[in-house]
Parts: structure tokens; sequence; C-alpha cells
């Protein structure tokens, strides 16, 4: 650094530098910014400017580099305290103690040289004290609005506690159910996945970076992710252009354009480039062609992992190709390993510009300043506990779980139950008590005390007028490696327990043969879903599949409930009622119950195809058509190629119909959206909810197009006998896509067929023609 730049350091500090900042308009963009007001592009810009003048290229790499909080380790926490207090350190994650947030803060701006306050990030993926549902159960209520109010709440108790920014939402489109990390997306559709991605941002921003009460959402993991091969978590992903453009860029794109002040890149290569590491994803497409002027982090490690995939030459190489392929926050770096950390001495070296660096270190700074921090940087504790406690939000919970189920079978209308005419219920199986597993994997501030489980639900829901038995059933298996979320411990726990599961299962048996109905809880253990958590079988692990079969073969009427995130095989079994309840969440066990007695009807939907063993992975619904169509169903010699359940579905306690699919217009010009519409009837005796959905097929065009394409939905709640018509625009953009041949997106002349109904394999049909 030259001397004039040391004395322009010096000379902006104190009041000169509180001059400067009145001058530029900050005194008045103080009082915004904690008033509920944006603050203009000019001022933030010249704030973090007036900053970036002040600081050395090691504050510039500290200021962009992110430390894990390890609270449980007394020696990296005192390692990390010592970084932030010596400048080094811009960004916190994972500390979710306000007290401990708090007393971090005050270090950070009364200790550090510039009295930059940290940006505190956490994992709020469903929830922080209260725990929502699975994104992949938001996602199957197709309804935006419940996503939006999830995430409200979540960024309400975030910020409360005094966390600024959560890393959510996951977006990473998922057609392999082998991957584990499915549970934190909206399953395998762009459409359905782009509107829940901005339902997301929304309910986490609010309707600015700033807005009290709010965070800043990070849509991650950019991008591909969800494709890795084999499903297996963090391995390599190749996916085609168009695949990229159409389908797994798709809810990115919708995150920008909703305002998410934060992008992630993913940990694994895409085509053979690192996404971290990828001047093509993180720069050409996220800032020149949409505009993004958030700040990207990488995924924990990720800068590093550049020399650990054979990319970079060098731990400063690293630092080097992920700041000049667009990344400005370095997440997690190992101690000792940190990419970012050398970028003084790439400076010094000129393989980076300052201009490089600063752009980097003013899109943190701003993400802070917009934030407010410099004005409030502290957490008032007692609202925190306040905002923790908050009744209203254990409701949307609720609320959120009740919508988010999705009944798959239901014969002789076997749900919903009559409290009057049961005397007796058994629950059994290994997740129907466990508080831990009904709020799901990625909740770390959860209250288990708190969570209401099926078994506790159905309890509190029939009161003492009906008997109500348990048997665990089966004890779930231990997984054959650690996953990171376990500690030695519990590992060397699951692993060292040695159970004989037939007493238990004999006695489910008998207590089923008792009972008027049996209610299984069947599924995965959470720490089976998740990162770090693929799987290569579809079956119930452990002994559960034999539980199911012997309590059916008691002939007694069987409900299954399954807690999980997967398309399970239940291998054929014919319970009475089949309903996926995921990882519903605190309020799981009562929404659960209120779906069993019909107090609410389900309405949820897959947002996945279910297919009928793991052999047809991956199966999206949005296939080309290929030669042979005739045998499609046919393609495997040793059983159907359609799915169990298709995309879309999900049944309810009632039944509707759909009628009268109106295309507006015959024949438009390209450019011009085509209105559709179609009149959806409760034929039932019950108030229930249906989800009307549209898809199109194009005929011929630059390229060949999936046989339906999902492009409008609707979640309604009908009165019995109530007819509404539904209206939704097929807008130009839903008409194009991104060809090879022209490497662009088009909007082709061609013939549309569209079909509306309440599934991808709704047989309401009509069609239009689009001409030059
Ligand atoms: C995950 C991210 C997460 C980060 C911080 C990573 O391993 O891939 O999704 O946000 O850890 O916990």
């Amino acid at each position: 650094m030259t001397s004039k730049n040391k004395l322009r350091r010096k000379a902006l500090t104190g009041a000169a530098l509180a001059a400067a900042l009145t001058a530029s308009g900050t005194a008045s963009a103080q009082s915004k910014a904690t008033s509920g007001m944006p603050l203009s592009d000019e001022v933030v810009r010249a704030r973090a400017d007036a900053l970036i003048a002040q600081m050395t290229p090691e504050e510039k790499a500290g200021q962009i580099t992110q430390y894990f909080d390890f609270t449980d380790s007394p020696e990296e926490a005192k390692r990390v305290t010592d970084e932030m207090a010596a400048s080094r350190a811009g960004s916190l994650l994972f500390v979710h103690d306000p007290a401990e947030l708090d007393r971090l803060q005050h270090i950070a701006v009364e200790k550090t040289r510039l009295k930059i306050p940290l940006l505190f990030g956490y994992d709020v993926i469903h929830g922080l004290r209260t725990i929502m549902p699975v994104p992949i159960a938001v996602a199957a209520s197709w309804d935006p609005g419940v996503a939006q109010q999830a995430q409200t709440v979540a960024a309400r108790e975030a910020r409360a506690v005094g966390i600024h920014w959560a890393f959510a939402p996951n977006l990473d489109i998922a057609r392999d159910p082998r991957w584990g990390r499915l549970i934190e997306g909206a399953g395998e559709d762009p459409y359905l996945g782009s509107a829940m991605a901005a339902a997301q941002v929304r309910g986490f921003q609010g309707s600015y970076i700033g807005s009290p009460g709010h965070v800043i959402s990070g849509p991650k993991h950019f991008a591909g992710y969800g494709a890795s091969i084999g499903g297996r978590d963090y391995d390599e992903v190749n996916l085609s252009d168009s695949e990229l453009w159409n389908v797994y860029l798709k809810p990115f794109k919708a995150a920008v354009d909703a305002g998410a002040g934060n992008i992630m890149s993913a940990y694994m290569g895409v085509n053979g480039v690192p996404a971290t590491g990828n001047r093509w994803l993180l720069t050409d497409v996220l800032r020149k062609t949409w505009g993004f002027r958030g700040f990207v982090v990488t995924d924990a490690g990720a800068a590093h992992d550049l020399l650990t995939h054979g990319f970079a030459a060098s731990n400063e190489d690293a630092g080097v190709r992920a700041l000049q392929a667009g990344v400005d926050m370095e997440m997690a770096p190992p101690f000792g390993i940190s990419a970012f950390k050398t970028l003084p001495q790439s400076l010094a070296a000129g393989k980076i510009t300052t201009a490089q660096l600063d752009d980097a270190v003013r899109r943190v700074l701003e993400a802070k300043i917009r934030m407010g921090l410099f004005e409030k940087p502290y957490v008032d504790l007692q609202a925190a506990k306040r905002v923790l406690a908050d009744p209203a939000h254990r409701e949307v919970a609720r609320m959120a779980a009740e919508r988010s189920a999705v009944l798959l079978r239901n014969e002789g209308g076997a749900l919903p139950l009559s409290r009057r005419a049961l005397k007796s219920i058994v629950v059994i199986g290994p997740l129907a008590d466990s508080a831990r597993d009904t709020v799901g994997p990625w909740v770390f501030d959860q209250d288990d005390k708190e969570t209401v489980t099926v078994l506790a639900g159905i309890k509190a829901e029939v009161g003492s007028g009906v008997k109500v038995a348990y048997s665990p059933g089966v004890t779930l298996p231990a997984r054959v490696n650690k996953s990171i979320f376990q500690s030695d411990e519990q590992f060397a726990a699951g692993k060292a327990r040695n159970v004989d599961d037939t007493p238990e299962i004999q006695r489910a048996v008998a207590l089923a043969k008792d009972a008027d109905v049996a209610v299984l809880v069947l599924g995965e253990g959470q720490i089976m879903v998740g990162e770090n958590a693929s799987r290569s079988s579809l079956d119930l692990p452990g002994r559960q599949q034999e539980l199911l079969d012997a309590v059916i073969a008691t002939g007694k009427p069987v409900v299954v409930l399954l807690m999980s995130a997967r398309p399970l095989d239940i291998k054929g079994s014919k319970p009475a009622a089949l309903m996926d309840i995921w990882y519903p969440g605190t309020q799981g066990g009562t929404a659960v119950a209120n779906l069993l007695f019909g107090k609410v009807s389900p309405g949820g939907k897959l947002p996945y195809n279910w297919p009928r063993n793991i052999g047809q992975v991956p199966l999206p619904y949005a296939h080309l058509t290929t030669h042979q169509p005739k045998t499609v169903e046919e393609r495997y010699w040793n059983e159907s190629n359609t799915p169990l359940y298709p995309f879309g579905y999900g049944l309810s306690y009632s039944t509707f119909a759909f009628s009268n699919l109106k295309v507006d217009k015959a024949k438009v010009a390209r450019g011009v959206a085509v209105p559709v519409s179609v009149d959806v009837r409760n034929t039932g005796s019950r108030k229930a909810d249906e989800v009307a959905q549209l898809y199109i097929h194009q005929r011929y065009g630059t390229a060949a197009r999936p046989v339906r394409e999902l492009k409008g939905f609707e979640r309604l709640t009908l009165e019995p006998g109530e007819t509404r018509t539904v209206r939704f625009t097929l807008s130009p953009d839903d008409l194009s896509y991104w060809a090879a041949s022209t490497r662009s997106f088009v909007q082709d002349a061609t013939t549309f067929d569209v079909y509306a109904g309440n599934s991808s394999t709704a047989a309401l049909g009509g069609s239009f023609e689009v001409a030059d």
C-alpha cells in the first residue's frame, strides 16, 4: 500500500469519516435504515466506498471471510474471536444463541479498528425455533402463500435473535430420490420450483433488503447440485446447457427476479468446471444476464475445494480463481487453509487487482449497510424471547403441515376416521412418537419438548373417549457411515444398539388385533435424509416393511402415514389409506390429527413423480417423446415404465370435476399471451381443496419439447357443489425455451396442446396455434 493510501485511511477515520458519510447523505440514510425504508443505491455505495478507502488488504480479505463459530470447542471459539477482533472475519455462521450473537457483535463493533459489524448467517431452512414442515412438504402444498408465510415466520425469529442472513431457500431441482437433499427443495419441476423460490425470497426478505423483522435470503446451491450422478451427494454433475437453462437455472432466475440479496455457489463441478470457480455461472449468467446485484458466498470450504477438485494449482490459486469467477465471500474455510486469506499476497503479486478485491468487499459491506447493522448492531434479548415464543408462529406451522400432506390412497373412504365410531386405535411405528424425527433435518434450535408427535396429536384429538395404544414396532437401523450431523457418540450409540425387533413386532400385531384401526407411522429417520444422506434404496429402512405386512395381515383397517421426503417403495402393500405427511414440524402431530379426523381435508399434491421402484429413477414427468411412443410405458420388459403416482397427484376427502377448458384464442401471434380457463367443481359432500393445474406440450419446433410441462396452478377451497372458473395466462415466456441449436431462448411458431386437471396426467385438453 502506498503512503498516500495510508494517509487517506487515517484522514477518513473519526470525525472526517462522519463528515464524509453525512456529505453523501448518510445521516438521513441512517435513520432510513432503521425506520422501514430502503436506502438508495448511491447512498449505500458511498458508505461502502468510504469504508473501503480505509481498509488494508488484510482487512479486506477478512471482511470477505466467514468463519464457523465453534461454540462447542472453546479452543476453536477463541481462534474465531481472535480473528474477528483483529478484523480478519467479516461474517460468522452457525451461532443462534441471542446472547452469544450479541456478545460477538459487541466485540466487532467495539474492539475492531473500523468497527464494522459482523453479518451473521445461519441455515434457517425450515424454521428457527418454530419448525415448519420441510421444504419439499411446503412445495407439496402447491401454495406459494404457505411458503411465503413459513419463511416470514422463520425470518422474524432469526432476525430477533440477531441472525441477518438465511442460507435458504435451496433451489436445487431434484429428479433422483436417492439424493438426500431433495428434502430441502421443491422437487422435480422448474415451474413449481420457481413459484416456491420467489415466495420464499419474499418471505425471508420482506419488501426490500433491510425490512424490519426480515433477513437476507441466500438461494443455493448455484447450480445443478441436484443432478449429481447416481444421486450421490457432492458428486459431479453433467448437464446439457438445455437442461441447465430450461430446468435447473429457472428457480434461481425467479429468486434473482424476486430480489434475493445473496447466492451460494455449489460444491460440485458442472460439466467439469467446479461451480465455485465457474465464471460462466457466477458472472456471465448470474450478474451479466440476470443482473444479480447481491453478493455471492461459497458453500462451506468450497473455495479451497477448487484445489481438491484438481482445478486450482494451489490454495492461493483457488482464492484467485474463486474471486475472479465471481465469488464475494468464502464460507467456513478450514483454519490455516483459507483461500481468501491469501488474496493480499495475490494482490501484491499482481494476480488480482484492487478493483476486483474491492468489488467483493463492497458487495459484502453493502449488505451490512442495507441491513441497518451500523445503526442497530445489537440484539434486544427480551424482544427475542417474546418473538420465539409467539403462538402465532405455531399456528403458521400447523397450517403449513395441514396443507402439505398428500393423500395417496384411500380405499372405501377409510379416511377420515370418525371419533364417534371408534373405540380404540393403535398407533404403531418408530416415528410415531419421535419428536426429533417429526421436525426433520436442518434444525438446530428446535424445542423437542414442545414438538407435537403424531401419537401426541392423536391422543389430544380423541381425548379420553377412545383408547389409544402405542407400539414403536421396530427400531430404525443405524447408518453405515456417520452423518456430518451426528456426533461420534451418537453414531457409536446407534451402531452399538442391537435390538431384536421380533417381540415388539408381535406386540404391535397383538395390539392391532385388539384395535378398531391401526395407524402406522413409517419412513426414514431424519438422519437418513438431508445433506450427506444419499441412499441406494427406496425401501423402508430396517424391518418396517415386515411390520407393515404383519399388521395388514390382521385384517384390521390400516392407515399408513409416511414420514419421509423420498418416494418410498412399500412393495405393493395395500393399506386402506396412505398419506405422506413428510417431516411436518413443531405442530406436526396436531396437523396430522386434524387431517386424520377430517377437521381439514388433505389437498397437497406430489412435487415429483413417485416411481414404482428404484430401478426407474430418474423418472421425470416432463420427458420427451421418443422412438416407438406407443410402447413408452413398456421401456422395461419386466414392469411398467409409468410412475406409481404421477407428479401433481393427491387425493382429497371430496371429489372434483374439471370441465369447460377454454383457450381464449385459437391462433395468436408470437409474443402474445394466451388466456386459458377451466371450471372446477366440488362434486363431493365436504368443503375441500383442489389444485387446478395447467400443462402445455409444444408439438414441433426448433427443438423437441417435453410431453407435458406445468405452466400454471392454483389451489382452491370449494364448498360442496361449488364451481369456480380458474383463469390462467400463458405468457410468451411460458411458451419460450432455450434451444441448443440457436443457443438462445426461442418462441416457435407452432401448435400447443393444453391440458388442465388435478395431476400431470390430466385428460381434459385443448390446443392453440402460434403464428409468425
Ligand atoms: C451445505 C450448505 C449449508 C452450509 C452451512 C454446507 O455443507 O451444503 O447448504 O448452508 O453447509 O451450514
